[in-house]
């Protein structure tokens, strides 16, 4: 395992005594901390998540995403007047400028929606005055127009590669509900609304993970917002990242076909050295808390529609990963699942984590730039040295 940590001596002259700190070598930054944050605490022995100090079962239970938006912009939990305000500001900046609605009709219909998010929100860069207006007050305002913006850019982009005309954005609703709405073009019923806000919920925030790091890299170089999000949306992509959970249903949706028992399935991937996705965690040694949450909702809504069988499936994995490798599942292992019960077709399933860890990946922009340091780690030179150059007829 990639744990160890060595100090690194290089030619260059901050390592040599000039009172620069010695290079310490953490391969993938493990247990590295590069800042301080109040947005969330991880206890990856106990299995537990705060944002901003409250668990993450009470805020999936007792708050809605937009409270939840709240407590990580603004420092606490929304009163109703405040909570008021935030649902009107952001039904105010839903709707796409036309130009932008433009450039979605000439996305190709195969293209992976995750790069059209990543796209489409860099370019709501030319349609906002304000993009490099780098005050706190017009910082904020971007970050809730970029989290307004992002369901209805992708709702738009699922109908028009279906052929179908993207929906307007409903008036007094929630994001959950004005999001299925805009996919399905059918208000959802109230289960579904509360299935996926709740899953909103989860997905907010979750420390200095990959994309919020790198987000925060490229805020910590003074860049804007328009630049952060869709680097952030770049590494959510990745299958070792949010990108998991596409890859869990083509796993389910795999093993479902081949008859295989699902312990089977498990033990013949791990015999091939292979990942079995939604399982592992940098941080969590135990089962993610947002895991066990996904769980018992995914287990409500088979109940609910009487059908068992993935969470049935997903049952047996988790028994037989833990069985082999002492490894747990994490956030992406039953949200897949779920979003699957939800009639959500499975390429969008890492657009919607990032519907979500918006909130979390401006909220940290905002607190990087209220103090802010450049981001700039090492690398080990593990080179070549004293080359010469010959010229370039000569080589
Ligand atoms: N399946 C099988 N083996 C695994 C898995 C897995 N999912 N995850 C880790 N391991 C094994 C590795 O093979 C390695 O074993 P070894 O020491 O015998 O070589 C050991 O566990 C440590 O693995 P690392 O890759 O060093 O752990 P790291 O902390 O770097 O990786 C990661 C964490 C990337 C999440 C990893 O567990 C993984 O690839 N999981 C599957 C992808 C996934 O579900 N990603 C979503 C994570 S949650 C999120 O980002 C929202």
């Amino acid at each position: 395992m990639a744990t160890q940590e060595k100090t690194v001596s290089t030619s260059s002259d901050d390592s040599k005594g000039n009172g620069a700190p010695p290079l310490v070598k953490r391969r993938g930054l493990e247990g590295v901390v590069a800042l301080d944050s109040e947005l969330s605490d991880i206890d990856g022995q106990k299995g537990q998540l705060l944002y901003r100090g409250y668990d993450i079962r009470d805020l999936a239970e007792n708050t809605t995403f937009e409270e939840v938006a709240h407590l990580l912009w603004k420092g606490h939990l929304p009163t109703r007047a405040e909570l008021d305000a935030l649902h009107e500001q952001l039904q105010a900046e839903r709707a796409l400028p036309a130009t932008t609605l433009e450039m979605l009709k000439q996305v190709p219909d195969d293209a992976n929606p995750m790069a059209v998010l990543r796209t489409i929100v860099s370019a709501l860069a030319f349609v906002d005055d304000e993009a490099d207006e780098m005050s706190p007050e017009a910082n904020y305002r971007k970050a809730l127009r970029i989290a307004s913006r992002m369901p209805t850019i992708l709702a738009a982009y699922d109908r028009l590669r279906k052929g179908q005309d993207p929906m307007a954005p409903l008036a007094n609703v929630s994001t959950a509900y004005d999001f299925l709405y805009m996919l399905n073009g059918e208000e959802p019923g109230e289960a579904a609304e509360r299935t996926f806000d709740a899953c909103l919920v989860l997905h907010a925030e979750h420390g200095l993970n990959a994309s919020t790091f790198t987000g925060r890299v490229i805020g910590s170089t003074l860049s804007d917002m328009y630049s952060a999000i869709p680097g952030a949306i770049g590494a959510l992509k990745g299958p070792l990242h949010g990108g998991a959970n596409i890859e869990v249903r083509k796993m389910l949706m795999e093993i479902d076909a081949s008859g295989q028992s699902p312990a089977a399935y498990v033990k013949q991937k791990l015999a091939n050295k292979e990942r079995v996705m939604g399982f592992g965690h940098r941080v969590y040694k135990v089962l993610d808390p947002r895991a066990t949450i996904l769980s018992d909702m995914l287990e409500e809504l088979s109940r609910e529609k009487g059908e068992m069988q993935w969470y049935d499936i997903s049952h047996e994995i988790m028994e037989t990963m833990e069985a082999e490798k002492g490894l747990a599942a994490n956030v992406d292992f039953f949200s897949a699942s779920i979003y699957h019960m939800l009639g959500i077709d499975i390429d969008l399933y890492t657009p919607i984590f990032a519907l979500s860890r918006v909130t979390g990946w401006t909220a940290h922009l905002l607190e990087q730039w209220s103090d802010n340091r450049l981001i700039r780690p090492r690398a080990e030179y593990v080179g070549p040295r004293n080359l010469t150059a010959t010229p370039i007829d000569e080589r």
